[in-house]
Order: structure tokens, then C-alpha cells, then sequence
């Protein structure tokens, strides 16, 4: 067993409550480009910045919403990997006692299986009128992106009243949705194992949630290729891929807990 997963089997001992901290790089081996990387072919020469403003929706809402619109066919075509399904099952592990708290817009916790995801930037699947807020299916946009072939459809109007429909995901300069951040902060107090995995951990206020569950002597695990800010202060920083240290490491534990029971 190698030294980290020893480390890590250590740090989930007794935990009872445990929360997971996932970004972008967590998606990156199912094939979602990050946002840097989603920036090819007709969309190379727009500046992500310049798209992901409630500014550049108001200049331009067809380039905005296409944009986003290609996002939602491109995440739709690909599935969760393995280290998503880990989650998933040691969600099973600790029911109602694990939150996933994700930077991710793309919904691959969610259809991998596991039950309490709280999306912090919001989700591709989850269109609204930019006026009264009325949320507007996906399933309309994709008939409207399938049907018109156009790179930059205009949005639909809301049914309601007559605004165009706007990406569900929270843009730069914009505030969190509602609730979501007390939610991901109370899971961070309760939690006694928190894994950050594949995020760069230097886009607040998701960075910060580590420190607070270090503040309630809570233990830190990182997963990620790449050192980042966090891993100096983190119990482990486990340096490899999402899908190369998740599987092992779930089923290390759900070995233990079945041994645990057989012996008792
Ligand atoms: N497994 C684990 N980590 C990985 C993997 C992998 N296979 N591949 C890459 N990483 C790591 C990278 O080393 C990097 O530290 O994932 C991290 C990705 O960092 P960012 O692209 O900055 O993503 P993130 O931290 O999620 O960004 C947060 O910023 O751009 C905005 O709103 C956007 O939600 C995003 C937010």
C-alpha cells in the first residue's frame, strides 16, 4: 500500500462526517475541458472572461448563450470516470454525513450517483429568465441549439415576462445563489475529513472552506497532480490524479469498515 493511502486510511479514522471539495481538474479526466481549455475552435478567439460576465450577456446574449449552450452538448457527451463512482459509494459509506461541495458546473457528481451535491457556481442543466428568474428547462435549449444549427442562437424570451432566458451558472462579479453558502459552510464546520480535490484552491470563497474545517480540528486531504497553495497546510497532500488515488482509496476503507464488522 502506497505511503499516502496509508496516511489518508489514518486521517478517515473515526471521522464521522466528511466533506468533498471538488474543482475543475476533478472533471478534466472525464474529458471537460476546463474553462482555459474550452476556449478552442469558434470560440478561441473570445476571452472566457469576456464571456462569463452579466456585461457581456447584456452586449452580446447570443454569443453568451451559445456559448454556453455548446457547453451543455459537450458535458452531455461525456460520462463521470471512476473517481467519480468512488465518491458515490463512499457516499454510500457515510449516509446523509457527506456533502460534495463542487466548483463545477457540469452536473457529473450528480449523474454519477452521488446524493448531496452542492453546486456553488450552478449548472449548466439550469437555465432562467434573466429578468424574473423563472427557470427554463434544458431541454429547450438543446431542441433550440439541435434544430437551429446556429453558433449563436438568440435566447429564448421567458414565457412569463419576455426576457431572454440566461445561463443557470453564477458569472464573474456575481453573488453565489442563495443558500448555497451557508449550506457548503455548515458542512464545512461539521466535518471532520475534508478532500479538495482538482482545484487550484485560489478562487474564493470555495478556498476558504479547508481552513474552516481545519478550525473545528478537522483533518485536510488533497488530491491533486499539481501542488497548489493549500498543500503546505494540508494533514496529506496525496500528489496524484482524481482517478488514480480515488477508487484505491474507497475501497481500502470499505475494506476496513467490512472487516471492522465481520470482527465485531
Ligand atoms: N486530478 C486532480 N486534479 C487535477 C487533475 C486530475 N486529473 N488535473 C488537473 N488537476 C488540478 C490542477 O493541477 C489544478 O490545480 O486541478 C486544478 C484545476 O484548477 P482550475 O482550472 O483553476 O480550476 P478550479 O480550482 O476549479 O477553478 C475554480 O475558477 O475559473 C473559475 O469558475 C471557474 O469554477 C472555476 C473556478
Amino acid at each position: 500500500m502506497n505511503g499516502s493511502l496509508l496516511k489518508a486510511l489514518e486521517l478517515f479514522e473515526g471521522a464521522r462526517r466528511v466533506l468533498v471539495l471538488t474543482g475543475a481538474g476533478m472533471s478534466a479526466e472525464s474529458g471537460v475541458p476546463t474553462f482555459r481549455d474550452a476556449q478552442t475552435g469558434l470560440w478561441a478567439r473570445y476571452d472566457p472572461r469576456e464571456l462569463a460576465t452579466p456585461e457581456a450577456y447584456r452586449r452580446n446574449p447570443s454569443r453568451v448563450f451559445g456559448w454556453y449552450a455548446s457547453r451543455l452538448m459537450a458535458v452531455r457527451r461525456v460520462s463521470p470516470h471512476v473517481g467519480y463512482d468512488a465518491l458515490a459509494r463512499l457516499g454510500e459509506m457515510y449516509p446523509g454525513a457527506l456533502t460534495v461541495v463542487t466548483q463545477n458546473v457540469d452536473g457529473l457528481h450528480t449523474r454519477a450517483g452521488t446524493r448531496d451535491v452542492i453546486e456553488l457556481h450552478g449548472s449548466l442543466e439550469a437555465f432562467r429568465c434573466s429578468g424574473c428568474r423563472d427557470p427554463y428547462p434544458a431541454a429547450g435549449v438543446v431542441q433550440l441549439v439541435e434544430g437551429g444549427g446556429e453558433i449563436a442562437p438568440q435566447p429564448p424570451e421567458c414565457s412569463k415576462c419576455g426576457n431572454f432566458i440566461r445561463p443557470g451558472v453564477v458569472w464573474f462579479g456575481e453573488m453565489l445563489p442563495e443558500g448555497v453558502m451557508e449550506r457548503a459552510w455548515q458542512a464545512a464546520r461539521e466535518a471532520d475529513v475534508a478532500l479538495v480535490i482538482g482545484t487550484s484552491s485560489m478562487v474564493y470563497p470555495a478556498a476558504e472552506l479547508p481552513a474552516i474545517v481545519v478550525g473545528r480540528g478537522g483533518r485536510v486531504i488533497e488530491i491533486n497532480p499539481e501542488a497548489t497553495p493549500l498543500s503546505p497546510s494540508a494533514d496529506l497532500y496525496w500528489q496524484a490524479a482524481a482517478g488514480e488515488a480515488l477508487p484505491g482509496l474507497v475501497e481500502a476503507l470499505q475494506r476496513r469498515a467490512r472487516s471492522r464488522k465481520d470482527g465485531t
